[in-house]
């Protein structure tokens, strides 16, 4: 599911960005200077001594300590910990003093460690933390005698570790005690302790709360912080006693603070063994509400600030119900007696499986089911879906290293199907997966610029770039496959298998594919080579074949080779790697037939299939339901008998490779593999297509289409021909929601009334115009009068067919609500001079239009088929003004916004004077050269295909159809 993580890229690169620039956020010096002592317990012993507040504390150390001025910020293994000592159980006390001013933690540790490799260098990572020297003791435990510490190398700002140096060599097979004292900054970058905020009646409330994946457990205590290294602990957190704190394993005590008045320890049980990624708690104000008791084993609380408690029962509901889902599909109980939910106001991800004390970005856990769309209600059981599948894949067996955080990821994300599916199964969840996940991540892995799933990453930096399409998206689709040429029932055993194997522990992909391959055996499941020799070309080579069938209608067999697809082939490519796969090939012609199955061998460009079974006249569809991770061509003739197919009863092909026909094939016509009339014909028989998936599929291709011809002679022609296939689509659905409508006819009403709209079918513009007319007059009644989910269309066609009072009326809504969709509706203004006053406004800080959305603007407006010159011109000639009123940092993203729909020599022309124009801003910029690059394939397009599209609709006008079928 592809939700936010390229806001998430943005995050974590502003995050990395303010690393780097060694800011992270901690009180001033002149704050701290006028802080007062207070009396803080030593958390060893808990008796009070007068110390210094913790901030003042920190201002000291951080001066005393002898900094590695020397040492430059190394690469590689020199990250690593060198093994050799390792963590068997931490007992950490933390008390943040999450205050204005103070922002951090007086926090002990003690670990018990044993030692594998003798040795005198104890280092464990550490990022920012400041560090007693004087407190720093080592122990063996098993004379009670001390070690002394000889010396102390601090080499947090490069390698992001500490090293305690003792005076003899540690014993192997001994264990040790190693305790220390330390302050951490409640930090504003989201990750290690952090603080986050929110408002409550008027005033600004704090909390604190962690974010340790992938490397931030070391920024809020000294660790072990490689996934590897899997211990129990202990945690004690303190806080003021009017609040709350929650971390992964149940409270057994609290006790006061001796010495501090109003602030008590939190004790927790110590945890099971696992990773430092894993550890999680929060100091806050929230309340946790429990769910119903009888939905799940063991107790679940969804935490939240008090004022949205009431927006906790969807999460609740199905929280523990996913729970029990996943209990019995893993066949392996919750290890935990507890899972808390907390929705985060202030975080990076968008979710976090903390064990047992799962973190949201509040959009995720929070659901109002008054104004949700059924996309967020979605997104809501997806997110929580995908966590709690970690709660098994992730966290009980982890990935040994961030090479291989796909196992975690991908796995996940293809889990949260299944796990939204069996509470929700009218969300069709596994129709859904082709176009979230498959087709989505096809984009992105065509080309040349995609990786391999599995890569080598040392850095934190490295690793942080593995959370992405490729791990998540793509991860899961392989998983996907391999499910599907193992056998559905055979993978979840061998799951099972692979779990209770590694328990505790940590895997890697091969792991996963002997747990695999042992079931299978044991299953006699035939495979042409191991399931490991079949997984790693998927998972060791980037990309993904084009699968070519050419069919012999004489002899009933086909030829079907395997080609690696790229979207674009650069010229100069010296890449070594053979870009073949293992293929898993599925075909049919006849659904109520088992498939047919056979493989492609990762040494085959190509193999002829002696029989398909089908007639001459009989079609063949590869790929079937879109199990497998690849694109397939055919020959023209067996494309014209799936065509015939589908205009006779297309519901003879199973919707999902009715999807993948219509993606696959404009794909290619894209690509020019195959012409344009050989995709177009596939879509005559839309006009009684009625499934959300194919229709979702084939619009967004449409769509690039309907940009490409808008301004040329072909448009009237596309647009009837669009109107004659959506029409249908729309009034099948009709205009109007209802409670009792499936999840999916919610989600078809959506697209189909956004293109009939667009295409300005009666209906749809009458009723959004009579609807935006009733919010008028009521416009406080917003939830009743507009369904969350057409809210976006009403409101835009509302503008684009209405007049000044629809206008005015948008503009007042957004100053005085601040919602958004009406800024945007706005943007959908058919005139000229309304646009113009639009990207003005933008220069005028008076206008109402908030700078934060700008952007919003602009990109709107660019998109506009009207906008989009208009927005050129507002660049070219206003330059100077934008520099005046908003800096030169929107320049590369706005010329990027207008060339999506550019398109002609003229428009290249103009947009590369204006490149030239400004050659500091504009001439090395990333964004400028992807814009110049889609305005030259839009050319290229429209020189290639004009022509034969143009050709094709006006053999396809909706009326020469009707005198054909009255032939
Ligand atoms: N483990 C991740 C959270 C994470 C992401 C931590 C990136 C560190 C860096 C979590 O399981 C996750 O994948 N969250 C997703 C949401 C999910 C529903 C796809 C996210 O944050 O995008
Ligand atoms: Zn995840």
């Amino acid at each position: 599911m592809t939700i936010s993580r390229s806001l998430l890229c943005v995050l974590l690169i502003a995050v990395c960005a303010a690393k780097a620039n060694g800011q992270y956020d901690g009180p001033d010096e002149v704050e701290l200077l006028q802080l007062e002592p207070a009396v803080v317990p030593d958390p060893v012993d808990g008796v009070s001594r007068w110390w210094y507040t913790p901030s003042q504390k920190a201002h000291i150390y951080r001066h005393k300590y002898p900094k590695n001025i020397a040492a430059q910020p190394r690469q590689g293994e020199d990250l690593r910990l060198p093994g050799d000592i390792l963590p068997r159980l931490y007992t950490i006390r933390l008390l943040p003093f999450i205050e204005v001013g103070n922002w951090t933690t007086d926090g002990y540790v003690e670990i018990l460690v044993d030692c594998v490799i003798s040795t005198v260098n104890i280092s464990m990572n550490s990022l920012d933390l400041t560090i007693d020297l004087a407190s720093i003791t080592v122990t063996d435990e098993q004379t009670g005698n001390p070690i002394d510490v000889v010396n102390f190398i601090d080499e947090q700002s490069t390698r992001e570790l500490i090293t305690i140096q003792v005076s003899r060599p540690l014993t192997v097979g001994r264990q040790y005690r190693i305790t220390m004292k330390f302050i951490s900054i409640l930090n504003a970058l989201l990750a290690g302790f952090y603080r986050s905020s929110y408002v409550e009646n008027g005033e600004t409330k704090y909390l604190a709360v962690t974010q340790f994946e992938a490397t931030d457990a070391r920024r809020s205590f000294p660790c072990f912080d490689e996934p590897t290294m899997k211990a129990n602990f202990t945690v004690t957190v303190g806080r003021p006693e009017t609040w709350t704190s929650t971390s992964n394993m149940p409270l057994t005590t609290t006790e006061p603070i001796v010495g501090m008045p109003g602030y008590v320890w939190d004790n927790y049980q110590t945890s099971v063994i696992m990773s430092s990624y894993l550890v999680a708690f929060m100091v806050s104000e929230f309340i946790g509400i429990p769910a119903e008791p009888g939905l799940s084993n063991v107790e679940f609380r969804i935490w939240a600030r008090p004022d949205a408690r009431n927006l906790t029962d969807y999460s609740r509901d199905i929280g523990p119900r996913i729970l029990e889902f996943f209990e019995s599909f893993y066949n392996i109980d919750y290890p935990l007696p507890k899972q808390d939910m907390a929705a985060i106001p202030d975080f990076a991800a968008g979710a976090m499986e903390n064990w047992g004390l799962i973190t949201y970005r509040e959009q995720y856990l929070l659901v109002d089911p008054n104004t949700a769309t059924a996309r967020a209600i979605q997104l809501a059981a997806v997110v929580s879906a995908h966590e709690l599948a970690h709660q098994w894949f992730g966290n009980l067996v982890t990935m040994d290293w961030w090479n291989a955080l796909w196992l975690n990821e991908g796995f996940a994300s293809y889990m949260e199907y299944l796990g939204t599916d069996a509470v929700e199964p009218d969300f069709k969840m596994n129709d859904q997966f082709i176009l979230e996940n498959l087709q989505y991540v096809f984009g992105i892995d065509a080309l040349e610029t995609s990786r391999p799933i599995n890569i080598e990453v040392n850095t934190p930096a490295e690793i942080n770039s593995m959370f992405d399409a490729i791990s998540y998206e793509k991860g899961s689709c392989v998983i996907r496959m391999c499910a599907d040429f193992i056998g559905f029932e055979t993978f979840q055993r061998g799951l099972t298998r692979y779990l209770n194997d590694n328990a505790y522990g940590n895997a890697g992909q091969d792991n996963l594919w002997a747990a695999l391959q042992t079931q299978a055996d044991s299953e006699n499941v035939l495979l042409p080579a191991t399931v490991k020799e079949i997984m790693d070309t998927w998972t060791f080579k980037m990309g993904f074949p084009l699968i070519t069938v050419t069919r012999n209608y004489q002899t009933g067999g086909a030829i079907v080779t395997q080609n690696r697809f790229l979207l674009r082939k650069s010229n100069d490519t010296t890449d070594p790697i053979v870009y073949q796969w293992w293929v898993p090939l599925t075909y049919t012609s006849d659904y109520t037939q088992a498939t047919k199955r056979d493989w492609l061998s990762v040494n085959e460009v190509s193999k002829t299939l002696t029989s398909l079974g089908a007639a001459a006249n009989q079609w063949i569809i590869f790929n079937v339901d879109q199990q497998n991770y690849y694109r397939v061509a055919y020959d023209a003739v067996n494309y014209g008998l799936i065509r015939d197919q589908l205009i006779a009863d297309h519901q003879r092909v199973s919707d999902n490779n009715r999807a993948q026909l219509l993606d696959d094939a404009f794909t290619l016509a894209l690509t020019e593999l195959i012409p344009y009339s050989e995709a177009l014909d596939l879509t005559l028989y839309l006009k009684n297509e009625r499934d959300y998936v194919p229709w979702h599929a084939v619009l967004s291709e449409l769509n690039y289409i309907d940009i490409m011809l808008y301004n040329f002679v072909e448009f009237p022609n596309w647009k009837s021909y669009m109107t004659s296939i959506v029409e249908p689509y729309y009034t099948a659905v009709g205009f109007q929601e209802t409670q009792a409508d499936p999840h999916l006819i919610k989600y078809s009403r959506i697209d189909a009334m956004n293109w009939a709209c667009r295409l300005g079918v009666a209906d749809c513009v009458q009723n959004s115009l009579s609807t935006y007319a009733t919010l008028m007059s009521q416009p406080d009644n917003l939830a009743q009068i507009v369904s969350p989910n057409e809210k976006s269309t009403i409101l835009r066609t509302a503008i684009e067919n209405g007049g000044q009072a629809e206008y005015d009326f948008a503009f007042n809504q957004y100053k005085t609500k601040g919602d958004t969709s009406f800024l945007v509706a706005m943007c959908a203004s058919k005139q000229a001079t309304v646009l113009s006053g639009l990207l003005d406004m933008l220069l005028d800080p008076t206008s109402g239009i908030l700078r934060s959305d700008v952007n919003l603007v602009f990109n709107n407006v660019a998109n506009n088929p009207i906008g989009n010159e208009i927005a050129l011109d507002f660049l070219i000639n206003r330059w100077d003004d934008i520099q005046n009123a908003l800096g030169s940092a929107y320049f590369g993203t706005w010329y990027r916004y207008v060339c999506t729909r550019q398109n002609t020599q003229a428009g290249l022309d103009k947009l590369i004077q204006l490149r030239d124009a400004h050659p500091v801003i504009l001439g090395n910029s990333n964004s400028v050269k992807q814009g110049l690059e889609t305005v030259e394939s839009n050319i290229k397009w429209v020189s290639l295909n004009e022509g034969e599209i143009g050709t094709w609709l006006a053999g396809h006008q909706p009326a020469k159809n009707f005198e054909a079928i009255r032939q």
